[in-house]
């Protein structure tokens, strides 16, 4: 159990079971990612999307160590009705302004669980004619049985345990720790 003051403060008193990656293990991350990515498009127009919310804290971090242009923009999706219809139906609730013909689109998202949202979304974003269509995720929980296609910068593999921080909430909680912890 971690309880020190410091998580004490930010969390308003609930302690968390223990710190998985500690900011200096993300930002190492981060900046690995960043280089993979700035050498895997040498050319073309790259627009980094990000998965709002849980990417923001990520996305933030990662396109600062991207050296080539980038150009910014999120979405917004909602796995509209899934629970009664099993059509896989996702609705964009914010739909990227920039056009995505033609460029480069590197989705960012916070953590893979099923992949279900993802794969839904992939089909969705290939309908506008990208040059290229790839996700980047900072975690992967490595059980989705059919992981989408288009997964190819991957963070950690993260373990099977209910994740908090950097960006990853608890019922919008705990988004804004520096760290990422499991909150058991
Ligand atoms: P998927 O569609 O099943 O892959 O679900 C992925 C989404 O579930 C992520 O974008 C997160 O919002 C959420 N999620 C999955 N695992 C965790 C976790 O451990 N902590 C916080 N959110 C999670
Ligand atoms: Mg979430």
């Amino acid at each position: 159990m971690l309880d020190t003051p410091d998580v004490l403060r930010r969390t308003g008193g609930k302690p968390v079971k223990s710190i998985v990656f500690s900011e200096a293990t993300i930002a190492a991350k981060v900046a690995e990612l960043g280089a993979a990515i700035t050498a895997a498009y040498p050319d073309g127009e790259l627009l980094v999307l990000g998965l709002l919310k849980g990417s923001f804290i990520f996305l933030s971090d990662l396109v600062r160590t991207i050296e080539r242009p980038v150009q910014v923009d999120f979405l917004v999706a909602s796995s509209y009705g899934s629970e009664k219809v099993s059509s896989g139906t996702v609705r964009l609730l914010y739909d990227p302004e920039t056009r995505l013909k033609g460029k480069h689109i590197l989705l960012v998202e916070d953590i893979i669980d099923t992949g279900r949202t993802l794969r839904r979304l992939m089909a969705l974003l290939g309908e506008r004619q990208p040059r290229s269509l790839a996700i980047c995720a900072l975690l992967d929980k490595r059980i989705a049985a059919d992981p989408p296609a288009e997964l190819r910068f991957v963070g950690f593999d993260a373990p099977p345990a209910f994740l908090v921080g950097y960006g990853l909430d608890h019922a919008e909680n705990y988004r804004h720790l520096p760290f990422i912890a499991d909150l058991e």
